[in-house]
């Protein structure tokens, strides 16, 4: 009776296993995540500032979502109710994973007034001029991840309400990890932001 040689069918199987572990799968080490819309912003303690306008700070705030990148974990679907606007420990790369390994990071800040980590140091004009420019206190131009094209159409007494509200919250200390340049390696979680379009698609 013919007995089939063991040998190539072995060999074949080694070959459809080397061929799939050489296979290119850009996705692979990412997962999906539901990003949870943060619509809460922390109480104001007693401040300097009229009471009334910090309230309307605090509406705008949460309104406009802030905490939705300002939060930790909020990126990820878990935001960390305790540390509110206290920065993300995730961050954000705006590229197309699909092509880029090693994309630029930008880790979403703490705008709590914490003079060490935070914008304790930031004047409320300081303010005004990141969201309605994105110029920050070094004279920098903050990448548009942080949405200040949008923010730039404000009335300015809004945004000034806004700022008077951040300058009045609870300070946190929390120090978010440094931006990363592209080709470097990420030391900390990051989410892709982005939108592709399908050019193949089948016509009914
Ligand atoms: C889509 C995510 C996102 C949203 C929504 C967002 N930001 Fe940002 N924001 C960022 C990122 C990322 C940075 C850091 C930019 C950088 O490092 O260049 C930033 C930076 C800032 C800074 C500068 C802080 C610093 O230390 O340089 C302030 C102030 C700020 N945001 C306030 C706000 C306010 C107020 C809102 C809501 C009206 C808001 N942001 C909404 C992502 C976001």
């Amino acid at each position: 009776m013919f007995k089939t040689p063991q040998l190539p069918t072995f060999a074949v199987t080694a070959l459809i296993l080397a061929s799939c572990a050489t296979t290119y799968n850009p996705l692979q080490g990412y997962e999906q995540v539901e990003p949870a819309p943060v619509l809460d912003a922390p109480s104001a303690t007693e401040s300097d500032y009229p009471a009334e306008q910090v309230e309307r700070g605090r509406y705008m705030v949460a309104l406009l979502g802030c905490g939705s990148c300002h939060t930790d974990g909020a990126l990820i679907g878990e935001p960390n109710a305790a540390r509110l606007l206290a920065g993300s420990e995730v961050g954000i790369a705006r590229s197309n994973p699909l092509t880029v390994s090693h994309p630029g990071i930008i880790y979403p800040a703490n705008i709590t007034p914490d003079r060490e980590t935070g914008i304790g140091d930031w004047t409320l004009e300081e303010i005004v001029t990141l969201l309605q420019s994105g110029v920050d206190i070094h004279g920098s131009q903050t990448l548009p991840v942080m949405p200040w094209l949008t923010y730039s159409l404000l009335l300015p007494e809004d945004a000034a309400a806004m700022a008077m509200y951040l300058k009045s919250v609870p300070p946190v200390k929390y120090q978010v990890p440094a931006n990363v340049r592209p080709g470097q390696r990420a030391k900390a979680p990051f989410i892709h932001f982005g939108i592709y379009r399908r050019q193949q698609y089948e016509a009914e």
